[in-house]
């Protein structure tokens, strides 16, 4: 209750929560499953922290039935899981009986619990096979994605409602082949550029496969991370660098999936790297715009940006081509990944995006928080901090349907503490604890919490 009232959520708002295969999986090795960039990436040496890898990650591969049991008995309506590309076909190009049938047994298990599964075809683990004839840098591999995003909705299509292209295409594209942190671990700014366009394609010809198999009911969606800008001065210049990694950041990807193409002022802050606008070929950007039932908005936490005195100078955000500006320290009380906590943004975000998109609805597609969580002398997980987290940014989310935006749902990240990319188990996002040396899971005070929520529909006083 805030004075006296209860915060309710609409009738019929989505809840759940979301996990990714490479995080999770592990069973690198099982039925057949081909090498991802993230397996040849983690390899490599002083790539992830401590050397970790997704060879075990959970072992969710072995551990499914369990994990579902978890979702089931905290009561959350709705799971979102992506499918391994190599699992699937580990050539990236030829279906594996044995890989699908991984996902078909856990599509089956989730049914029978109750539970509504929500796939997405795309969270980062590029099949090797298919990096090493080119990656994102080639148009080829959005071609070969239309094909596996086929390969997938016919096995799974008659079971599941809700798809998902593609999982934040701006870290696949900037971090992957821009500033090198993640698979394929390319630092090339100008590579990065035509690797988005080539997701973003591949989200479009995913969608008219998908599309055209599908029955009407069925919702397709993609998955976009925002970060709102936070500038401390209202004036020219701190309007500018706003401009410029919002432009970068937030509606690069966005704008071309709504129609409207590139942003103009983007396109002129990377015009010198003369590398974009080859790769964009003759009815690209009407592939790009097919209709999508929702927007996935992943959301951690808002940047700070100043401006330079020297508009050309580099800025130190990591973005390709992006001068004039830097990001700075984020402030105030941080997780333990030292991003801030600033629910606000969270609102402010979600009624931008009503307004800039007001006929497509959206869902919280991730939002979370890592923190150290000490498992207590009986065996709790008393995780306050990130029980906070989730109530204030749920109280975030219920101000801006308030206000009139059109959020249809939330899925907490993650169901599990699980493998963090370049942070590797040194980060835990989990509402249930993992102990990887023993697979034991743990459910923390925040997955009880978040379960109240649920069950509710409401947040509790
Ligand atoms: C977004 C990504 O989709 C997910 O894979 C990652 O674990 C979280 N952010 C937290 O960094």
């Amino acid at each position: 209750m805030i004075n006296g009232q209860e915060l309710a959520f609409p009738p019929g708002f989505a809840w759940g929560v979301a996990t990714a295969s490479y995080q999770i999986e592990g069973g690198a090795k099982e039925d057949g499953r081909g090498a991802s960039i993230w397996d040849t990436f983690t390899a490599r040496e002083g790539t992830v922290i401590n050397g970790d890898t997704g060879e075990t990650a959970c072992d969710h591969f072995h551990r499914y039935p369990e994990d579902v049991a978890l979702i089931a008995e905290l009561g959350f309506p709705k799971y979102r899981f992506s499918v391994s590309w190599p699992r699937v076909m580990p050539d990236g190009k030829t279906l594996q009986p044995s890989g699908i049938a991984f996902y078909d047994r856990l599509v089956d298990e989730l049914l029978s619990q109750g539970i509504d599964p929500m796939v997405t075809l795309y969270h980062w683990d590029l099949p090797q096979a298919l990096e090493d004839t080119g990656g994102w840098r080639v148009r080829d591999t959005a071609a070969r994605f239309a094909d596996y995003a086929a390969t997938v909705y016919s096995a799974l299509g008659d079971r599941v409602q809700d798809w998902t292209t593609l999982n934040e295409p701006f870290c696949s594209a900037f971090l992957g082949y821009g500033n090198g942190v993640h698979a394929p671990g390319v630092t090339e700014p100008g590579t990065a550029l035509v690797a988005a366009h080539h997701l973003l394609l591949a989200h479009g010809l995913g969608m008219d496969v998908l599309r055209t198999a599908a029955s009407p009911e069925q919702r397709f969606s993609i998955v976009l991370n925002f970060s709102p800008v936070l500038v401390d001065v209202d004036d020219e210049a701190h309007r500018e660098a706003a401009r410029k990694f919002d432009g970068m950041h937030n509606r690069m990807f966005l704008d071309p999936v709504l129609g409207r193409g590139y942003p103009e002022d983007v396109l002129g802050d990377v015009a010198h790297l003369q590398a974009l606008e080859p790769a964009i070929q003759d009815g690209d950007l009407k592939t790009i715009t097919a209709p999508i039932d929702w927007i996935g908005v992943n959301y951690y936490a808002p940047t700070r940006v100043a401006p330079l005195p020297d508009p050309t100078e580099p800025s130190n955000c990591g973005l390709p081509g992006q001068r004039g500006f830097n990001v700075l320290p984020p402030r105030g009380a941080l997780t333990s990944f030292g991003w801030e906590q600033t629910p606000e943004s969270l609102t402010d975000l979600l009624l931008w995006l009503h307004r800039h998109c007001p006929d497509v609805p959206l869902v919280v597609a991730e939002n979370g928080a890592a923190f150290p969580d000490a498992v207590d002398f009986d065996g709790r997980i008393r995780d306050g901090e990130r029980i906070h987290y989730f109530a204030e940014h749920l109280r975030a989310v219920h101000r801006a349907i308030e206000q009139g935006a059109d959020v249809r749902g939330y899925l907490a990240w993650s169901l599990l503490d699980n493998f963090e990319w370049a942070m590797g188990y040194s980060q835990r996002f989990g509402l249930v604890h993992v102990d990887f040396d023993t697979q034991q899971r743990t459910i923390k005070d925040s997955a009880r919490f978040f379960s109240r929520v649920v069950a509710a529909n409401a947040i509790p006083d």
